[in-house]
C-alpha cells in the first residue's frame, strides 16, 4: 500500500477500501505517511466526501490508533456530552456537576478554544489553582469520589485524531462533515462513556453556519455512535446569538455559578436542563430531577468538590479585568439581533482566546451583554461591556462589533428562533 494511490482514489471520487483506510490512518499515526500527503488526502475528502461505511471505518481506525478507557467498574452509569462549540457556551460547567448530582458519572474530556470559540479548559483555568491534566487513575478516582470530572484528554486517546486535527487546522480542511464527525466520535467512543449527548450548533457563531449542514453532521455522529454500541442523542441548537450574557473565561465561570446557585440567564438554564435530561435518560436514569438539584444546592456541592479535586479553590475570588469599557446603545428600542460571531471575535481580540495553540489566554477578558434579542434597550445605556487587561485591544474589539446588532422601534415584537431546533436519535 502507498499514500499516493490512496490520495488518487479519493481525488478521483472513488471509494476508499477498508484496507486503504486502516493502512493510511495507522501509517500516518506512526509517521510513515508525510503531513503533506495526509493534507492532500484530507482536502480530497473535504471536496469529495466519504460514504457512511467509509466514515465508520475511518472512525474505527482512529479509535484503534490508541487506547480505550473503560468505566464499567464504576458503580454509576456514565454519560458525557459534546458541544460542537459556540459563543458563550459555558454549559459543560454547570451540566457536569448537575448530572453527577442526579446519579450518573460524567467523564467530561474537554478542549481549549481556538479562534473565536472558547474552550472549557480555558474557562476552568480561571479558577485559581485548577489544573486540566489528570492521569487516567486520577480521573477514575475523581469519578468514583465526586461523580464528575472535566479534564484534558490523555495523549493515548485517539492519537491519530490529535495529529490529523492539528494538520487540518492549518490546511483549511476542518469544515468537512466526515472529518469532523469521525474526529469527535473517535475520541468519545475511545473514552468509553456509556451514553453521549451531542449539542450540535447552527448559526453565525458555530462551525456549521447552516442548519441543514448542522443536521447532517448531527445525523452522521448519531449514526456512528449508535453503530458502535454507544447510546447517542443529538440536540440541534441555535448559535446565531451568544448563549447567556457573557463570553470570556472567568466571566463565563461566574455565570455558571449563578446557574448552579439556582439563577442565571434563562437560555443557559433551559439548555443545561434539556441536556441534563437527555444525558440522564440515555444513562438509564429517566426519573432524576435536575431542576431540583439546581434548586437544592446539590449540583453546587458537586461543583465545589469537583473543582477542589483538581487543585482549584472554589471559594477563591475569580480574576477581574484591569479595564472595562461600556458600549452604549445608540437608540432606544428593542434589540432584534446580536450576532454571535461578532461577539466571539470581540472577546477573542480582547484576549479571551488565542490565535495559535501555544498562546496564553487572559482569564478576565471578554464581553458582557446587557440585553438579549427581544429585550428593550435605552439610548446611552450600556448594551455591552468589554473586559480586558490589554486596553490597547479595545479598538479592534469595537471594530469587530460594528454592524453586529439591530435595534427596532420601541414596542416591536420579535419572532424568536427557538433555542432547541431539533432532536435526533
Ligand atoms: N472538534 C473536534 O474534536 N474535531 C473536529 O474536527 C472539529 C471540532
Amino acid at each position: 500500500m502507498d499514500a499516493i494511490s490512496v490520495i488518487r482514489t479519493k481525488r478521483d471520487r472513488g471509494r476508499l477500501t477498508d484496507e486503504q483506510i486502516d493502512w493510511v490512518v495507522g501509517a500516518y499515526t506512526r509517521g510513515e505517511v508525510a503531513d503533506e500527503q495526509m493534507s492532500a488526502l484530507a482536502m480530497a475528502i473535504l471536496l469529495n466526501g466519504m460514504d457512511r461505511d467509509e466514515i465508520a471505518r475511518w472512525t474505527a481506525a482512529m479509535i484503534a490508533s490508541g487506547e480505550r478507557m473503560d468505566f464499567t467498574a464504576l458503580p454509576r452509569p456514565t454519560a458525557d456530552k459534546h458541544s460542537t462549540g459556540g459563543i458563550g457556551d459555558k454549559i459543560t460547567l454547570p451540566l457536569a456537576p448537575l448530572v453527577a448530582a442526579c446519579g450518573a458519572a460524567v467523564p467530561q474530556l474537554s478542549g481549549r478554544g481556538l479562534g473565536h470559540t472558547g474552550g472549557t479548559l480555558d474557562k476552568l483555568e480561571s479558577v485559581p489553582g485548577w489544573r486540566a491534566s489528570l492521569s487516567n487513575d486520577e480521573m477514575m478516582a475523581t469519578l468514583r469520589d465526586v461523580g464528575a470530572v472535566i479534564c484534558a484528554p490523555g495523549t493515548g486517546l485517539a492519537p491519530a485524531d490529535r495529529k490529523l486535527y492539528a494538520l487540518r487546522d492549518v490546511t483549511g480542511t476542518v469544515e468537512s462533515i466526515p472529518l469532523i464527525a469521525s474526529s469527535i466520535m473517535s475520541k468519545k467512543i475511545a473514552e468509553g462513556t456509556g451514553a453521549l449527548v451531542l449539542d450540535v450548533k447552527a448559526g453565525s457563531g458555530a462551525f456549521m453556519k447552516d442548519v441543514g449542514r448542522a443536521r447532517e453532521l448531527a445525523a452522521t455522529m448519531v449514526g456512528l455512535g449508535n453503530d458502535h454500541g454507544l447510546r447517542t442523542v443529538a440536540l440541534l441548537t441555535d448559535m446565531s446569538t451568544p448563549l447567556g450574557l457573557t463570553a470570556g473565561n472567568a466571566l463565563e465561570v461566574r455565570e455558571s455559578l449563578e446557574v448552579l446557585a439556582g439563577g442565571g440567564p434563562a437560555d443557559v438554564v433551559e439548555l443545561t436542563l434539556a441536556l441534563a435530561a437527555e444525558m440522564l435518560t440515555a444513562a438509564g436514569l429517566p426519573d432524576a430531577d435536575p431542576a431540583k438539584a439546581l434548586r437544592d444546592g446539590s449540583a453546587m456541592d458537586v461543583w465545589r468538590r469537583m473543582i477542589a479535586a483538581q487543585g482549584g479553590d472554589p471559594a477563591a475570588p475569580l480574576p477581574t479585568a484591569r479595564e472595562t469599557h461600556p458600549v452604549p446603545a445608540p437608540t432606544t428600542g428593542v434589540l432584534t439581533r446580536l450576532d454571535a460571531y461578532a461577539v466571539g471575535l470581540a472577546a477573542w481580540r480582547l484576549g479571551a482566546g488565542r490565535a495559535r495553540k501555544e498562546d496564553p489566554v487572559q482569564a478576565a477578558a471578554g464581553v458582557e451583554l446587557h440585553a438579549k434579542p427581544g429585550q428593550p434597550v435605552q439610548a446611552g445605556q450600556p448594551l455591552l461591556t468589554l473586559h480586558t487587561d490589554t486596553p490597547e485591544r479595545i479598538p479592534e474589539a469595537l471594530a469587530a462589533l460594528e454592524s453586529s446588532y439591530d435595534i427596532a422601534p420601541p414596542g416591536t415584537t420579535l419572532d424568536r428562533t427557538p433555542l432547541i431546533l431539533d432532536r435526533l436519535d
